[in-house]
């Protein structure tokens, strides 16, 4: 097993694994999260050693109805490279024309398919984890991506529409055979949602199955755990989600516990900036999410805590932040 840190891969020139003929130099990758995975919270985890930027899901209709709301979405570094653009939708024909004019757009390099978004509005029309009802569109979405376009074109899963139903390694294999180029998998079903513990020997399960790299995915939550899913799943690389909102650390292979808390404010401060920066004055308001988890394992007043949540100014933020950490 691998002992080195991510940092020590990032900087050496054998990737860690391909994703068709991109090369990834890391093991950990922050998972795409809706209204969570942002351009300055992907740029803090790339930062910080995750290894690919997967953008939160594109919805194939805002895309052919010029919506803007998918615009900012799409916005990345240049030093984020490589970008995976995950486009979501119900309708091979239509994922194809949309994909295909972002491709022009902002040139990623990878596509991933959303096969994982368990959302009511989302799968009662039949996109993301409803896809997974649906093998013979998961085909023929496969299908189409892969003779158009000379990207990679990659799927995240999840186990099935509910326990009744666990069809991953029939999808896996759909994705393989029809020139997908990985398969991240969520061990859990639609059902689940993110309820209950993710099971990881149905990953062991796809990884011992197929050629083409499989990442795994669900309940990351410390170093241990990326240690433990690795050696139980053989998985090329892990994807952490929800642990890394108040522990973006994790990609540098740090426990909460261990960064020091002047790290802490440093990244809280720079994380705050960099949203007013992207949102402008609204980004006060869309950091609260984060600062609610970055402050979760201080013992604050709750009154206090209260107020810096609620507050629309980044003065008042920042001066209070100032004072938590010199008592800290
Ligand atoms: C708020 C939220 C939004 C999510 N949005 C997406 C998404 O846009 N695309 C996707 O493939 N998965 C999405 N997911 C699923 C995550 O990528 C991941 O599979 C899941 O959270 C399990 O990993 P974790 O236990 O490390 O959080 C989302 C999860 C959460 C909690």
């Amino acid at each position: 097993m691998n002992q080195k840190s991510n940092r020590d891969l990032i900087t050496e020139k054998t990737p860690y694994f391909m994703i068709g003929d991109v090369p990834i130099y890391g093991d950990l990758i922050l998972a795409p999260m809706d209204g969570v995975t942002d351009m300055p919270f992907r740029s803090l985890c790339r930062r910080l050693g995750s290894a690919l930027t997967v953008t939160e899901f594109i919805n194939a209709i805002d895309v052919i109805e010029n919506h803007p709301r998918y615009h900012k979405r799409l916005a990345f570094e240049p030093d984020q490279r490589p970008l995976s653009l995950q486009i979501l939708g119900n309708q091979p024909e239509r994922m194809l024309t949309a994909t295909m004019r972002l491709v022009n757009k902002i040139h990623p390099d990878i596509i991933d398919i959303n096969i994982g978004c368990q959302s009511k509005n989302v799968t009662a029309r039949g996109a993301g984890a409803a896809l997974m009802k649906s093998p013979k569109t998961i085909a023929r979405i496969f299908q189409l991506m892969t003779h158009t376009f000379k990207l990679p074109i990659t799927g995240k899963i999840r186990l099935g529409w509910d326990h009744d139903h666990l069809n991953y390694l029939e999808i896996a294999r759909i994705i393989e055979d029809n020139g997908g180029a990985m398969v991240a998998v969520h061990g859990r079903t639609r059902q689940q949602a993110y309820r209950g513990q993710a099971q990881w020997d149905p990953i062991f399960e796809v990884k011992q199955d197929l050629r083409i790299p499989v990442i795994g995915n669900g309940d990351v939550k410390t170093i241990a755990d990326i240690q433990k899913i690795k050696e139980s799943t053989g998985c090329d690389a892990v994807m952490i989600g929800r642990a890394a909102v108040s522990n973006p650390w994790i990609f540098s292979r740090l426990d909460r516990e261990d960064v020091p808390v002047e790290i802490v404010k440093e990244t809280i401060l720079n994380h705050l900036d960099a949203m007013l920066d992207f949102y402008g004055e609204r980004g006060v308001i869309t950091f609260r999410k984060f600062l609610k988890a970055y402050l979760r394992p201080y013992d604050l007043q709750s009154e206090l805590l209260l107020s810096l949540l609620k507050s629309k100014d980044p003065e008042f933020i920042k001066s209070n932040l100032e004072e938590i950490f010199v008592k800290e």
